[in-house]
C-alpha cells in the first residue's frame, strides 16, 4: 500500500500524538523517531498535537497546556524542524472540528462499534464514556483527510483507525459521487511498532499505565532510564541464536526490539550479536544505548521548556500554515455536501 494508490494526489504525510501526558519511548520509537526520518525523505510532513482528542478523556486544564507545550518541545528536541515540517496543535485549526462533524455524518455506528481502542479505553462502563471518545476515530479521519494526506506513520495500535479513515473517505466519495478524498495508507515500519510495558510484556507501553516503571518517558533523566531498564522484567534464559527463539519470550523480545530500533538495526542482527549471553550482559548495553540516544532529547526538552513563549510562537506559526492547506479543502467539502457559503 503506497501513495501510488492515490493517483492525482501529491504525496503528503500527516500524523498526530495526543498530549495527554508525557511522551513515552513507545511514542518515540513507534511514531516520533519515524516522523523525523520522514522529514528527510522530501515529502511534505505535517505533525499535530491532537489536544481535541486528548479531552475525550477529562484532562486537568493546566496539565493539558503544559503537556501540549512539552510534547512540542519533545518533537523539536527529537529533530522535527518547524521550518521544514508543519508542527501545530489541533485546536488552533478550527477546520479539524468542522470536518470532524461532517465525517461524523458519514461514519456509521456499526463501524465505530468495532473500534478496539474505544473498547479498551471505555472499559466495562462504556455508558459513562464521553460521546467524544466514541467519535474519536472520525475526528482522526478528519485530521488526516483535511490535508489530503496519503501516508500516515503510526504505531501498530493505530492501524485500525487509519483503515477506518480509508472507509470514511471511500464512503464520502461514493455518497457524493466525487473522487475528493484520497485513501491514506498507514505506514507502520521498523523494529518497534509496538513497544511493550517494561513490567509486563503482554501490555503496550502507555502514558496512562499507573506504574511509571512500566515506561520510559522522554523527560526521564539518564539515571531514571538506567534504573528502569535494569529493573525491566526479563527471564533467566540467555539470548537465543536466532530471532525465532524469542517467540514465547515477550519481555526479552521487547528489549531486543527496543535495542534494535534505537540502534537502527534489525532485531535479528541484535540477537545474533548477543547470542548465548544472559540479559545481565544485554541490559547494560541497552542502558548505554538508551542513555546515549534519549539523554540529549530530555536535556534539549528542558532547555526548550524554559521558553514557553517561543514554543507557543512555533505552534501558532505552524497552525497558520496548516490552516492555509486545510481551509480550502474544508470549503470544498462544504460545497460538495451542499452548504451555502456566502461570505
Ligand atoms: P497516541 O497519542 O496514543 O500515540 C501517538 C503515536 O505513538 C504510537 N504509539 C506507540 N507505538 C509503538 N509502541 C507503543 N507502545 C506506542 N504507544 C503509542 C501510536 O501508534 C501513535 O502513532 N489516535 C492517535 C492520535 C491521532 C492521530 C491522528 C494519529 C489523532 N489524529 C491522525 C495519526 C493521524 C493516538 O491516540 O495516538
Amino acid at each position: 500500500m503506497t501513495a501510488a494508490a492515490n493517483p492525482g494526489f501529491t504525496p503528503r504525510i500527516f500524523s498526530g500524538i495526543q498530549p495527554s501526558g508525557g511522551l513515552t519511548l513507545g511514542n518515540y520509537l513507534g511514531a516520533l523517531k519515524r516522523f523525523v526520518e520522514k522529514q528527510d525523505e522530501g515529502i511534505e510532513t505535517i505533525y499535530c498535537l491532537v489536544d481535541l482528542h486528548a479531552i475525550t478523556v477529562w484532562q486537568d486544564p493546566a496539565k493539558l497546556r503544559h503537556a501540549t507545550r512539552e510534547a512540542a518541545a519533545g518533537f523539536i528536541a527529537a529533530g522535527i524542524d518547524p521550518a521544514r515540517s508543519i508542527l501545530f496543535n489541533q485546536s488552533q485549526v478550527g477546520a479539524h472540528a468542522e470536518l470532524g462533524w461532517v465525517l461524523n455524518c458519514v461514519a456509521r455506528l456499526g463501524w465505530m462499534n468495532r473500534m478496539t481502542q474505544f473498547k479498551d479505553k471505555a472499559g466495562k462502563n462504556s455508558e459513562a464514556a464521553s460521546l467524544g471518545l466514541y467519535a474519536y476515530p472520525s475526528l482522526m479521519a478528519a485530521d488526516i483527510l483535511l490535508y489530503h494526506a496519503t501516508m500516515v506513520p503510526v504505531g501498530e495500535d493505530q492501524k485500525q483507525h487509519v483503515e477506518l479513515t480509508r472507509d470514511i473517505a471511500a464512503k464520502f466519495n461514493h455518497d457524493y459521487g466525487v473522487s475528493f478524498f484520497p485513501a491514506p495508507a498507514p505506514v507502520i515500519e521498523g523494529a518497534a511498532t509496538r513497544v511493550m510495558s517494561l513490567r509486563d510484556g503482554t501490555k503496550k507501553m502507555s502514558k496512562s499505565d499507573p506504574s511509571d516503571a512500566s515506561r520510559i518517558n522522554l523527560t526521564d533523566s539518564a539515571d531514571m532510564i538506567a534504573a528502569k531498564i535494569r529493573k525491566a522484567k526479563t527471564d533467566a534464559e540467555p539470548m537465543p541464536e536466532h530471532l525465532a527463539g524469542l517467540k514465547d519470550r515477550a519481555e526479552a523480545k521487547n528489549l531486543v526490539n527496543i535495542y534494535a530500533a534505537l540502534a537502527g538495526r534489525t532485531p535479528a542482527a541484535v540477537v545474533h550479536e548477543f547470542a548465548g549471553k544472559g540479559f545481565g550482559a544485554f541490559k547494560p548495553a541497552l542502558v548505554d544505548l538508551a542513555v546515549a540516544k534519549l539523554g540529549p532529547i530530555s536535556v534539549e526538552m528542558g532547555r526548550l521548556m524554559a521558553d514557553p513563549a517561543e514554543i507557543d510562537r512555533i505552534l501558532g506559526q505552524g497552525a497558520e500554515r496548516a490552516d492555509a492547506i486545510a481551509r480550502p479543502i474544508l470549503e470544498r467539502t462544504f460545497e460538495i455536501v451542499g452548504m451555502v457559503r456566502s461570505r
